[in-house]
């Protein structure tokens, strides 16, 4: 990356009022702080950021990332060698919870070796209060916790943390700001997530999302085309936009406008040259919309559409506000307008009252739809979501059981589905090296599955056309013709 010039930011005046500005001027004061640490040790110091959850906090962490760098850590993938350990968390399910504490456990041990290693907590977790008790009581060796409303602000948190010495913690309940033009740093030169909206107001039953991301705001189109128009300049030709339920964007503008119109506006921007979206809700899905990527030349041959159940009351008591057959019509109309389409989605077994009928249901739904993948979960209870406190929550062994048949069957259709490409010609975008075999390299087709194939190193971040070999399941072996 490459770094700032600071030389302009006076770190003995007051700090600016206005953002970004203000966060300038902390980078520019942090910087100094980590360069004198630096040379009082003799080497540089370095940081691992791990992130937990879904494609909102990895591009959340690519910002944390940008202002490391930016005020002189090097990044290290190795969290025993490195000097600020930071875990940007996520909460919607239990068991992701538990890990963050399991793996602070060993931090700990780590820090009684090395004191002056720093601790940062951020993320989706840190939102609910009693997390935040339990590591003010338990857990005093963090030194940095805050939130996902106030990420924008960590430059100005570490240097708060290097001037106090004391754990510090800054945690806002919502927030209707959004701060443009901060650093970030790319985990991938060729692609790219880009948000386009923050927070949810769906309040689905089960979910802990709004909670802790706070109520749905979009950016600024203008905002989101310079930041596409930025990254395509510097070499990005695959944007992600990223929202909660990216089919409600722009409700929030002055200037109203639809995700259909923007995704319009996107495809104009020259030399980018795949667009993908995620979440979809089926609920707001527009006809709009499925017109818009008929005729698109960039956007993906992708849709991933949650369905969560496949039972009508189920998905009332979710409060998902659609039904089983708008679902499938839905899918009908999606399928006819882009033939070639792949259909992803999200499923939850065992949510509160639901019975053998209902997750029959859903597994109707599976078969009917024939997904190219699913994400399958077992229902896990939030506290402060109302479906925590619903009658009949399903006993353990009854879901685990329900899980297993339905994994069995989102699985095989999977194997099926995938597989039907064999013989075709693909556009991919070569991604990687390939992690088992040097001679190979690894891509991804506008459909989302991956191919490998013979290749080197100067293919990773172009779009070349390769032959479909032989289906594997869920991947291809192929070469580039
Ligand atoms: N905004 C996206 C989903 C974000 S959370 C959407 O509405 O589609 C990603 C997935 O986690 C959800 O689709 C859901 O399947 C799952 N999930 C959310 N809360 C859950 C819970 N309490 N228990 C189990 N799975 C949950
Ligand atoms: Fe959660 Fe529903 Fe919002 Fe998705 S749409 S984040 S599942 S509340
Ligand atoms: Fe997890 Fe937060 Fe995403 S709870 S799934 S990281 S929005």
């Amino acid at each position: 990356m490459k770094l700032l010039d600071f030389s302009n930011i006076n770190i003995n005046e007051e700090a600016p009022v206005c953002e970004p500005e203000r966060q300038y001027y902390y980078m520019a004061k942090a910087r100094r702080y980590v360069t004198a640490k630096a040379d009082e040790l003799g080497h540089p110091l370095t940081f691992c950021v791990t992130t937990f959850g879904c494609q909102m906090n990895a591009r959340d962490s690519e910002k944390l990332v940008g202002v490391l760098e930016q005020i002189g850590y090097v990044e290290t993938s190795n969290e025993e060698e490195a000097d600020f350990v930071i875990y940007n968390t996520c909460t919607v399910r239990e068991n992701a919870n538990k890990r963050v504490y399991g793996r602070l456990g060993q931090l700990s041990r780590m820090k009684k070796q090395k004191p002056y290693m720093l601790i940062g907590l951020c993320g989706c977790m840190m939102q609910e209060p009693e997390v935040v008790e339990k590591l003010k009581k338990s857990y005093r060796f963090v030194d940095l916790i805050f939130g996902t409303h106030n990420i924008y602000k960590f430059a100005e948190l570490i240097v708060t943390r290097f001037e106090s010495e004391r754990m510090v913690i800054d945690i806002w309940k919502d927030t209707d700001k959004i701060v443009e033009d901060l650093p970030s740093e790319r985990k991938f030169p060729f692609k790219s997530g880009v948000n386009i909206m923050f927070g949810c107001n769906n309040f689905c039953s089960y979910c802990i999302v709004p909670y802790v991301r706070g109520r749905e705001r979009s950016r600024n189109p203008k905002d989101i085309i310079r930041e596409i128009e930025k990254l395509v300049a510097d070499g990005v030709v695959e944007v992600m936009l990223l929202g909660q339920n990216v089919n409600s964007y722009g409700k929030t503008l002055d200037e109203r406008m639809t995700f259909a119109e923007l995704l319009q506006e996107i495809e104009k921007i020259e030399g980018l040259e795949r667009i993908r979206f995620m979440t979809s809700h089926p609920k707001d899905l527009s006809d709009e919309l499925i017109e818009v990527m008929s005729k698109s030349k960039k956007i993906c041959k992708h849709l991933h559409l949650p369905i969560q159940s496949g039972s009508t009351n189920i998905l009332s008591k979710m409060n998902r506000r659609y039904t089983k057959e708008h679902y499938l019509e839905l899918v009908d109309k999606i399928r006819a307008a882009v033939p070639d389409i792949s259909l992803t989605t999200d499923i939850i077994v065992g949510f509160p009252g639901e019975t053998e009928e209902d997750f029959l249901e859903t597994l109707d739904v599976v078969r009917k739809v024939r997904y190219d993948s699913a994400f399958t979960f077992i229902y896990s209870k939030r506290t402060g979501t109302p479906a925590a406190t619903m009658e009949n929550q399903v006993p353990d062994d009854v879901v685990k059981e329900r899980f297993d048949r339905l994994l069995k069957e989102v699985q095989d259709i999977s194997a099926e589905v995938c597989s039907v490409h064999e013989g075709t010609i693909q556009s991919v975008l070569v991604e990687s090296m390939n992690d088992h075999d040097a001679s190979l390299v690894t891509g991804r087709m506008s459909n989302n599955l991956l191919v490998h194939f013979p290749g080197t190193q100067e293919l990773i971040g172009k779009i070349v056309d390769v032959h479909l070999l032989e289906a594997k399941g869920f991947y291809y072996m192929g070469e580039m013709i």
